[in-house]
């Protein structure tokens, strides 16, 4: 066992749950109390500094997962622990520890230019100068800052806001980072500085990362692992490879044949799936192999030209929410 065994699990959740009580109206002077089950029964562990993916449809608890994460909000049930701290416990301990940006609210000072705003961060935390103009000339450098400086965040853009605050949650150097929806809403250049510098502080910091999107390109480019929660509960954690191969995913084998034919017929493990003139789609299972696939497509037609197209991880995720809410 190496030292680094301690590490495993630095983000450990088991059984964890999240019961809001809501009030509603039903009818005049009658409320009706009924309960939310966010998260029902979660739990993983997140090794130090893996990047993870955490993703779901509308409502599924991850942002309520990430609250819990924060010590923002109490757990309902279950055990939950950050770098060995009790969030909800110890939520100004843990603080020193972890960065988190909110997608859909800024924690900079609306009316404050950005370098007013990093100012009072360096304060609350009380970072070491050195550190705190290290870090901020490495965030302003890879988030392309620095004209921005001076701007009050009000005129900001979504986008640069965004880098903005994401320079906000790493000043003091937090060993955890949570993004809840980072890329919501920004333009694709934006897009990229983001993911570009999330994966630097991955790599050279060591930074713990558990990310939260919608967009999936993020997760393809940044996340070897991912977790996908529905309805509070997670219904898939591993590998985006085994998450195509949970959602039976497929890839498709485009051929141009030489001439208009009818579809191509009998060829072991593939079906065609779409015909345009002298190009034919076949589709397959994703784990499969395309050699053979080919093989028996050239064998037997007048093949010009091939070329396989991943499948699309959307799909893929559609139809494993599709095939749970058809159980
Ligand atoms: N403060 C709250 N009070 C009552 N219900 C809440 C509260 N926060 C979240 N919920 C409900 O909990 C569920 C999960 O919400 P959330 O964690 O925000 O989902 P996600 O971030 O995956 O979209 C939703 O049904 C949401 O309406
Ligand atoms: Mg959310």
């Amino acid at each position: 066992m190496g030292v680094g065994d301690r590490d495993e699990g630095f983000i450990e959740l088991d059984g964890v749950e999240k019961v809001f009580d809501v009030r509603r109206k039903a009818g005049f002077l009658r409320r009706e109390r009924h309960q939310v089950r966010a998260v029902d029964g979660i739990g993983f562990t997140v090794p130090r500094g893996e990047m993870v993916g955490y993703i779901g449809p509308n409502g599924a608890g991850k942002s309520t997962t990430i609250k819990m994460l924060t010590g923002i909000l109490v757990p309902s049930g279950g055990r939950l622990r950050v770098a060995g701290i009790d969030p909800s416990r110890e939520r100004t301990r843990l603080a020193r520890r972890i960065g988190v940006v909110f997608g859909q609210r800024t924690t900079l000072w609306w009316d404050l230019p950005l370098r007013d705003s990093y100012g009072l961060v360096r304060r609350m935390y009380r970072i070491p100068d050195a550190r705190y103009r290290a870090n901020l000339e490495r965030c302003v450098d890879l988030l392309d800052l620095g004209a921005l400086l001076d701007v009050p965040v009000r005129q900001l853009s979504l986008g640069q806001r965004m880098r903005g605050d994401i320079a906000a949650a790493l000043l003091h150097d937090p060993e955890v980072l949570y993004l809840d929806e980072p890329t919501i809403g920004l333009d694709v250049v934006s897009k990229a500085k983001v993911r570009e510098f999330l994966r630097e502080v991955n790599a050279e910091r060591g930074t713990t990362v558990l990310l939260t999107t919608h967009d999936l390109t993020d997760i393809e480019q940044l996340c070897k692992r991912v977790m996908v929660i529905d309805h509070g509960r997670l219904v898939y954690d591993g590998g985006l490879d085994g998450l195509h191969a949970a959602g039976e995913s497929e890839r498709t084998l485009v051929v141009d044949l030489e001439r208009e034919l009818p579809p191509i017929e009998g060829v072991a493990g593939a079906r065609t799936v779409k015909v345009e003139g002298p190009r034919q789609w076949l589709a397959f299972a994703a784990g499969q192999s395309a050699a053979p696939i080919v093989a028996a497509v050239a064998e037997r037609y007048p093949l010009v030209d091939l070329s396989v197209r991943e499948p699309d991880i959307e799909a893929v995720i559609a139809k494993m929410y599709a095939q749970r809410s058809g159980m």
